[in-house]
């Protein structure tokens, strides 16, 4: 992994020399934030080495380089998942390349089913917490250069990144709410049976992705805010089927409140943009 972690950073550095200093992983349904950025600079995930190309819709599979709010950024439009047959640690190859290309604040989003019952479609959440229900780590075999063995789960949701999080939703009207993202593997929905059961044990929103990432960033020691997109209520607490077109269409919806959010987040962060 390291090996090929070292060759990834190395073809996007020949292709861009940048030093980015946040890196952004986009969901589905919201990568056209990726359009906003200037001086933008997009390589493929078919072209970095160790990378599978992304194949699912609402996924554009590509990294863009550039600026966004005067702040360089490394910005991921698709990600990989579990569900494709990639273990953790390839789902968490392209957030490792980030923050070795030296972002040190992970931004990650994601689409989630709503299990909190004061959620409605459309909401963004503020991750506050997760819980891992895809029993698999990024960090299992050997302990990667800059990276903890036992790395300290408390904080993995940094508490002044959410702050500044909640500030700018307040101050630009933009309903926020906030609660414990739970991941499994995938991919198919839940049934209501499971979606009860997480309900119980704490759960607010449910989606297939974005614990490896996190879990990476944490090893490193780099501060995460996460955002989920409720695309739909889960399974059971809506009466209706889920589809996947439903997940992107949301994405389509929220894309002005979602962009605001994060360009607000990014201006206030106070980055170090050297
Ligand atoms: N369940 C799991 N993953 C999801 C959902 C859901 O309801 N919505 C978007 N991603």
């Amino acid at each position: 992994m390291q090996r090929m972690l070292d060759q990834a950073v190395e073809k996007v550095r020949a292709r861009d020399s940048r030093r980015p200093a946040v890196s952004l992983i986009l969901g589905s349904g919201l990568g056209a934030l990726a359009d906003e950025i200037t001086d933008g600079v997009a390589i493929s995930f078919a072209d970095i080495p160790g990378f599978p190309a992304a194949a699912i819709a609402g996924h554009a599979g590509r990294l863009v380089i550039g600026n966004l709010e005067g702040v360089t950024c490394a910005v991921l439009q698709g990600r990989f998942h579990m569900y494709e047959g990639h273990d953790a640690a390839a789902v968490a190859l392209p957030a490792r390349m980030m923050m070795s290309l030296g972002a040190s604040t992970l931004i990650v989003t994601n689409a989630a089913g709503g299990i909190n019952r004061s959620f409605v479609a459309g909401d963004l959440m503020l991750i506050d917490d997760h819980i891992n229900f895809t029993a698999r780590s990024p960090l299992t075999g050997s302990v990667l250069e800059g990276e903890t063995r036992f790395p300290d789960m408390t904080e993995a949701y940094n508490a002044r990144l959410r702050g500044i999080a909640r500030a700018v939703a307040a101050r630009q009207s933009i309903r926020l709410v906030s609660g414990v993202y739970a991941a499994v593997p995938g991919p198919s929905y839940e049934t209501p049976a499971e979606i009860r059961m997480l309900e119980r044990l704490g759960a607010d929103a449910i989606g297939m992705s974005t614990v490896p990432e996190v879990i990476v960033a944490r090893a490193r020691n780099v501060p995460v805010l996460g955002i989920s997109l409720i695309t739909n209520l889960a399974a059971g607490i809506s009466a209706n089927p889920l589809s996947h077109e439903e997940v992107v269409a949301a994405g389509t919806e929220a894309r002005g409140r979602f962009t605001a959010l994060i360009r607000g987040v990014i201006r206030e962060m106070d980055i170090d943009n050297a």
